[in-house]
């Protein structure tokens, strides 16, 4: 099967791509770095000739509502044209746990992403994850001092390797409107994760807890994150990720 990942070359992404040729497909990696744009529109016509499935995985790094509802509206909205002129057959759309109640900051886009999606007429899927073990490096790197600021979060967080494959089973399996949600092996708290990546890396930096505002903070410390009772579990722990090649 071919399969383009626009995305491809991100966090999660490039383990998408990995997982996708294990499995014997030709992945085609769509982002700005290979010459395709997802929000103009360049070298996407071509990308996706001959193209059965994509896989979404793009990404914005904004806490703004408004920002990364335009982020991915205005992508989903390019995307799903190109792929009904393509005949694409099934579009994937990686989104988050949980995120049902938060319609703030960065999750108003990812809600906003799914609607787009479920309102287009090219066959989809929905497939959710918990914040990857790599979601406390990212954080971490964005922001330099020797003192770091990470919100209060509950979380079970998985593997983006393990999201990765997922998602090229999600794809195979072709179209189901929503696919079960995936999660990491067992809860945790974001700020623990955070010291505990410090502390494996030789890092003196210290880690403060921070309580968010309003209704994105709220959600973050709720536990919503953690997804519901009929999640897919993955198998790999934050620790054993750690001390993996994946954690570099
Ligand atoms: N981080 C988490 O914990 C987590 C958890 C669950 C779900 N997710 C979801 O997973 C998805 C991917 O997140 P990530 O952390 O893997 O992202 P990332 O590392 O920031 O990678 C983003 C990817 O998007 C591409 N991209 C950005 N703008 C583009 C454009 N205009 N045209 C084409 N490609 C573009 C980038 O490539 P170029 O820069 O080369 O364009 C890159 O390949 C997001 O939708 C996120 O909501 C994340």
């Amino acid at each position: 099967m071919r399969i383009a990942v626009a995305g491809g070359t991100g966090t999660v992404g490039r383990y998408v791509v990995d997982a996708a040729e294990t499995a014997g497909h030709e992945a085609r990696v769509l982002s700005r770095a290979r010459g395709v744009d997802v929000l103009t529109g360049v070298g996407l016509e071509q990308a996706l000739e001959g193209v059965e499935a994509v896989i979404d995985v793009t990404n914005t790094t904004t806490l703004s509502a408004a920002k990364a509802t335009r982020f991915f509206e205005s992508a989903t909205a390019m995307l799903l044209a190109a792929e009904r002129r393509a005949g694409v057959g099934h579009h994937v759309t990686l989104s988050i746990v949980g995120i049902d109640t938060i319609h703030a900051s960065y999750y108003a886009g990812k809600l906003a992403q799914e609607r787009a999606v479920a309102a287009g007429t090219v066959p989809f899927t929905i497939a959710r994850a918990g914040q990857f073990h790599e979601f406390a490096g990212q954080l971490l790197t964005g922001m330099a001092g020797p003192v770091a600021l990470v919100p209060k979060m509950l979380t079970r967080p998985v593997a983006a390797r393990e999201v990765g494959a997922h998602l090229v089973r999600v794809a195979e399996r072709g179209a189901v409107g929503r696919a079960r949600d995936l999660v990491g092996p067992r809860d945790e708290v974001l700020v623990d994760l955070a010291r505990r990546q410090l502390a494996f890396e030789g890092s003196r930096r210290r880690v403060l807890g921070l309580r968010l505002p309003g209704a994105y903070g709220r959600g973050l410390a709720s536990g919503s994150l953690r997804g519901g009772p009929d999640a897919l579990h993955g198998e790999v722990a934050f620790d054993e990720w750690l001390r993996s090649a994946d954690h570099r």
